[in-house]
């Protein structure tokens, strides 16, 4: 299919076109259709359940994988043909991402940094290092380290080296609350220097908290797009949660709500 090259070129943008990703032949549509624009230096949260397509959607922005349809860029740049390009310009925190246990933390982000080419490594790893309160425990291996510091160790290597677009896969997820906050913080402060931010979770107070506007993704397909109060005044609800169960057609007692835990 030949694709109209008619996506603006502008930094930090990310255009998504009639994007698909579908596996068994079809029968499973893990993406379907999704259409949409998240503009420069907006936070932009997908937040849908389990199973919701989600993490595929970031694949895909990603060159992970491939799209069965559809098209995207970042930047101008198409996640297929220019993936060099889209690799860096922007920052993934993916779904249960490979970290290298037998490496410090310091070692870990200094490997990072080499592959994107970085100079002048020492100082911006100092400063990572500094800001997720990890510079004393820098030369200790990642293996010994706890959940919520292994993730900080992902983070600072998914924006190590200043990407203008971060995607970030349930950053919050499995993180005690202290940890959760520094993410929290992080993405914050992230979008006060005009990143552009994608962030998925099937946990509504992070996306409420962080995001400009937010996506609901249902079975691949966006069914609900807007800030919190569009979405509200959309589906005449008085929270996120009951405008999902309305906009899915669920009733409140089917326990829709597999993103509490
Ligand atoms: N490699 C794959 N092969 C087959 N099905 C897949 C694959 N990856 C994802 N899926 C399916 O696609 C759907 C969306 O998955 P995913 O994007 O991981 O959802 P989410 O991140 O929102 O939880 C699910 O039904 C999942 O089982
Ligand atoms: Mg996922």
């Amino acid at each position: 299919m030949q694709t109209k090259q008619t996506f603006i070129k502008r930094n930090g943008l990310i255009q998504i076109k009639e994007l698909s990703k579908f596996y068994s032949n079809g029968q499973i549509r893990a993406v379907d259709d999704l259409s949409l624009t998240i503009n420069q230096g907006e936070t932009f949260g997908l937040l849908g359940p389990n199973g919701a397509g989600k993490t595929t959607t970031i694949r895909l922005l990603n060159g992970l994988i491939k799209p069965t349809h559809g098209s995207a860029n970042i930047n101008g740049y198409d996640i297929l043909k220019d993936t060099q390009q889209v690799k860096r310009i922007s920052g993934l925190l993916g779904e249960s991402p490979g970290v290298h246990a037998k490496l410090s933390a310091y070692e870990f982000l200094e490997f990072m940094g080499a592959l994107y080419g970085l100079k002048n490594l020492k100082t911006r790893i100092n400063e990572l290092l500094n800001f997720f309160d990890l510079s004393e425990r820098k030369n200790d291996l990642i293996e010994g380290f706890s959940t919520g510091m292994r993730q900080k160790v992902l983070l600072a290597a998914a924006i190590i080296h200043d990407p203008e677009v971060i995607f970030l896969d349930e950053p919050t997820a499995g993180l005690d609350p202290r940890a959760a906050r520094t993410v929290k913080e992080l993405v914050k402060d992230l979008s006060k220097r005009g990143k552009t931010i994608l962030i998925s979770s099937h946990r509504l107070p992070v996306v409420e908290e962080l995001c400009d506007r937010i996506g609901i993704i249902h079975q691949g397909q966006l069914i609900a797009i807007g800030t919190v109060t569009e979405i509200l005044a959309q589906s005449q609800t008085q929270t996120l949660e009951e405008a999902f169960i309305t906009i899915t057609g669920g009733s409140p007692s089917s326990n829709l709500s597999p993103w509490r835990n």
